[in-house]
């Protein structure tokens, strides 16, 4: 029988503690009015120190493994999204493994940044059309908010993000059914890696840590704005696109947008250009501010567990960030 994969389970955790526009105007040289009109952000969620995205990613798994209805010990792969690991090396996925005290199954760190729960949900899309695995866990998350330049030259970047951690289950489905991931498309575009990336730690340093590379503030994340901004409103269509016509379908089919949550401006732009009502656009941002990997799947877990997503909508998900590197995913839920 052939296969395609659904997801079963969805589950987000967010650290408690909210941390709103005006708080930020204490702390740097902002406002809630700029923060409001430029991003859409009115607050977000930091970790206390000690707290990593693999421990936002385990409570996040927990949900998931719950709202799916199997036993954790039924899950035979990990696959983990986050630009914010708990360590240099190695990555979350196997922190998450050992956090949910699982067997020695394999535990898979993906890379790529805001795009990385699509790709994450594509490698593990494969691996269940393939037969190889049955229960697999895509967790992202990120701790971003203990790295952040509040400095004027900084502060563009570090009113956007948040810390938060999201999971999935991924499952085989029956073809008859037709419900499930009915395609995922990756991109990137590798000459632009500076417009958005943290330089340090490098081992091409020597040595790889130094003061010399704080005050050159080359261990802080680092973007264009303006060069990223316009690219995500070019490429997340295209990957739209580049979903509607692999399934025959038309945007007029689709029922839910869920854009990565990088700036409302952004999701808006998109909506835009897709020529799809703004009403079938997800929009979460207000609250969480710009979680990178962890975005997209915060907002599919809230849109299921309110009732928002209903069984048979077509859900397409698209994101674009640092790399570059841009994707889509379109579902039947
Ligand atoms: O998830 C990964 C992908 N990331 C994105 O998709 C983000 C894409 N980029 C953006 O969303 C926008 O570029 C930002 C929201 C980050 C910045 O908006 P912008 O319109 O590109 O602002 P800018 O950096 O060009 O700054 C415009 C002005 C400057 O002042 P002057 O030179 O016009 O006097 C900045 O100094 O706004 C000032 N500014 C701020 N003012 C108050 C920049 N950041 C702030 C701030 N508070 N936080």
């Amino acid at each position: 029988m052939s296969l395609i994969s659904r997801i079963s389970g969805t589950g987000h955790f967010v650290p408690p503690h909210t941390v709103t526009n005006f708080d930020l105007e204490k702390e740097m040289d902002t406002t809630d009015e700029w923060i409001r009109k430029r991003t859409g952000i009115k607050e977000r969620h930091y970790v206390k120190p000690g707290t990593g995205s693999s421990d936002l990613g385990y409570q996040a798994s927990l949900k998931a493994i719950q709202d799916a209805g199997i036993n954790k010990n039924e899950i035979d792969f990990i696959i983990a999204a986050t630009l914010s690991p708990d360590h240099y090396f190695p990555g979350i996925g196997v922190l998450v493994q050992s956090k949910l005290g699982l067997e020695h199954i394999g535990a898979l760190d993906i890379r790529n940044q805001c795009s990385g729960f699509i790709y994450a949900l594509s490698a593990a899309d494969q691996f269940i059309k393939s037969g190889m695995y049955k229960k697999i866990l895509i967790v992202a998350a990120e701790v971003q908010s203990t790295n952040l330049d509040y400095s004027i030259e900084g502060r563009h970047l570090a009113v956007l993000f948040g810390d938060g951690g999201a999971a999935v289950i991924l499952e085989p489905a029956s073809k008859q059914e037709n419900r499930g991931i009915l395609s995922t498309h990756l991109f990137s575009d590798g000459r632009h890696v500076q417009k958005l990336w943290m330089d340090s730690p490098s081992p091409k340093d020597k040595p790889t840590f130094s003061y010399q590379i704080i005050d050159d503030k080359r261990c802080y994340p680092k973007m264009e704005g303006k060069h990223v901004f316009v690219n995500a409103v070019e490429k997340m269509p295209q990957a739209v696109w580049a979903a509607l016509e692999c399934n025959n379908m038309t945007i007029d089919d689709v029922d839910h947008l869920i854009p990565h949550q990088a700036n409302d401006r952004i999701s808006l732009m998109v909506a835009k250009k897709l020529g799809i009502p703004v009403p079938k656009v997800i929009r979460n941002i207000d609250r969480f501010g710009n979680t990178t990997a962890a975005s997209i799947p915060i907002a599919l877990d809230e849109s299921v567990r309110n009732g928002r997503i209903q069984k048979n909508d077509i859900v397409v998900l698209t994101a674009f960030g640092s790399g570059y590197t841009w994707a889509s995913a379109l579902m039947r839920w």
